[in-house]
């Protein structure tokens, strides 16, 4: 770690050359280094206040704005600049695009060093805000005091809050009244218990002495109407416990799926808790071109709808299935892609590590009468071997879409040893997959390249690759 130095100093008029990686942009100081600045778009010139000095770079704050940028939009959210969910809300929609698409390109460029086809048009979001399908909020009694409030001078008796994290402290949540990416009724329920519990005394979460009631809120929904609340509890008192709950159930009686978890563990993820419903259904359905895929409480599933439609489709696009072939889909899920793409194989295999997955997989593919999907567990780098493969047969298509550390070496060892004609990756991490591409260059050559933009106002980006032999 290199040596941390807090030096203050203020550059001024300084001119925002670009948008930079997670979503900071990017000037450059009067002595040649790079000055890492949140909450400020290209092309504006600001006075810039540094709060961190390392060797090769400074991060600082911008303390006035002398121009604003053309590039700018006024941000919707009255949380935008505390909140670290959406840095590019004051960014125009197709200058994000533009600066996703660049950061592919230059991935693919610079990591991949591999010869690229000029990429087809990044697909863009028609829903530019309330387009995600599940929200994590959680409850503390440490809110975060925004500039404006402490500036303010008021006194502030209530410290509860329930929101998101301040980025880079655990123990701060920021309460969220309004947030601009999940639909209604989300901002309804998480208002509605926020205000019940603090009307009902219920004690919200002490990050610091791990004590309290009320932990998180978790609010999925699909595009079908259906809709799943959980709620996570450290202390396990049934009677305020079921008040809370009775109390959602009578006021949106629309919830699907009600349920809850008590969890008295250090950290507060529900991967590894036995959750509890406490009314209707333990899962939610959504649809997508027909199919049904049903949705629990630990289930991923793309958290953006209606482009999870886009990517898949590209991806099947990419694929160029006739009917007659087989196909892997590696790192499947809930075995979404496979299914998606199976009216137009011969067969489809899907691997997947969590088993809990494989199960609702297996399911879904029951639940739409497909059957000509198989699916398999295990971790990706010991059961994708030569045995599987003559048992499952040797594919002429492989799909991927592995998580955001891309595939291990061991995998991609494999699919260049079954050398199918065609590789379709997609990835959520343009620089591992700059990475395995840089793998597979003297194999496959990169033919298609379509970035697709699931996450409007951050700096995500998926993307999808169609690799075809030499
Ligand atoms: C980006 S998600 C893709 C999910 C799916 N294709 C979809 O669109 O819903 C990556 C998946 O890889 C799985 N995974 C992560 N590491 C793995 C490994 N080592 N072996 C097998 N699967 C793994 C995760 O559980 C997750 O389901």
């Amino acid at each position: 770690m290199g040596k941390r130095k807090t030096d203050k100093i203020v550059f001024t008029n300084v001119d925002v050359l670009d948008a930079g990686a997670k979503g900071v942009s990017v000037a450059k100081a009067p002595d040649g280094k790079v000055i890492f600045i949140p909450n400020v778009v290209p092309g504006d010139v600001v006075d810039v206040q540094t709060f961190k000095k390392r060797k090769a770079y400074y991060e600082g704050k911008a303390v006035h704005f002398h121009e604003y940028s053309a590039d700018r939009v006024i941000p919707q959210c009255q949380h935008f600049g505390a909140c670290g969910g959406c840095k590019w809300q004051n960014m125009l929609y197709e200058k994000q695009l533009y600066y996703k698409n660049r950061e592919v390109f230059n991935h693919l460029k610079r990591i991949g060093k591999v010869e690229l086809p000029e990429f087809e048009p990044i697909k863009g979001s028609d829903k530019q805000f309330y387009y995600r399908n599940k929200m994590e909020f959680s409850f503390s009694n440490a809110r975060w005091i925004t500039e404006e409030e402490s500036a303010s001078g008021e006194e502030i008796d209530n410290r509860n809050a329930l929101g998101f994290h301040i980025p880079r402290m655990w123990d701060k949540i920021l309460d969220i009244t309004h947030c601009h990416l999940q639909g209604d009724p989300s901002n309804m329920i998480r208002n509605a218990v926020r205000d019940f519990a603090n009307e009902h005394n219920l004690e919200f979460f002490n990050p610091r002495e791990h004590s309290g009631l009320l932990r998180t809120l978790m609010i999925r929904n699909t595009s079908i109407g259906e809709l799943m609340v959980l709620i996570q509890f450290f202390d396990n008192n049934k009677e305020q416990r079921e008040m809370l709950l009775d109390f959602l159930m009578e006021k949106f009686p629309g919830i699907t799926s009600l349920q809850y978890v008590v969890n008295q563990k250090a950290n507060d993820t529900l991967y590894d808790q036995n959750i509890k419903l406490y009314k209707g259904r333990d899962y939610i359905l959504e649809e997508m071109e027909g199919l049904t895929f049903k949705i629990n409480a630990k289930s991923f599933y793309q958290t953006n709808s209606e482009q999870a439609y886009e990517l898949y489709s590209i991806t099947r696009d990419f694929a160029g299935l006739t009917g007659n072939e087989l196909v892997y889909d590696l790192y499947t899920g809930t075995g979404t892609i496979a299914q998606f793409v199976s009216r137009k194989a011969k067969k489809v295999v899907g691997v997947e590590a969590v088993p809990e997955a494989i199960a609702d997989a297996k399911e879904n593919a029951k639940r739409n009468n497909i059957d000509n999907c198989e699916f398999f567990v295990g971790d990706m780098k010991d059961v994708f071997n030569a045995e599987f493969i003559n048992t499952h047969g040797h594919p002429d298509v492989i799909i991927t879409d592995p998580p955001r550390d891309g595939m291990h070496k061991d995998v991609v060892e494999q699919i260049l040893r079954i050398a199918p004609e065609k590789v379709v990756y997609v990835s959520c991490n343009s620089a591992t997959q700059a990475r395995d591409l840089a793998l597979m260059d003297e194999m496959y050559k990169v033919t298609r390249v379509r970035p697709v933009d699931m996450f409007p106002q951050t700096h995500h980006v998926e993307n999808v690759v169609l690799l075809e032999k030499r």
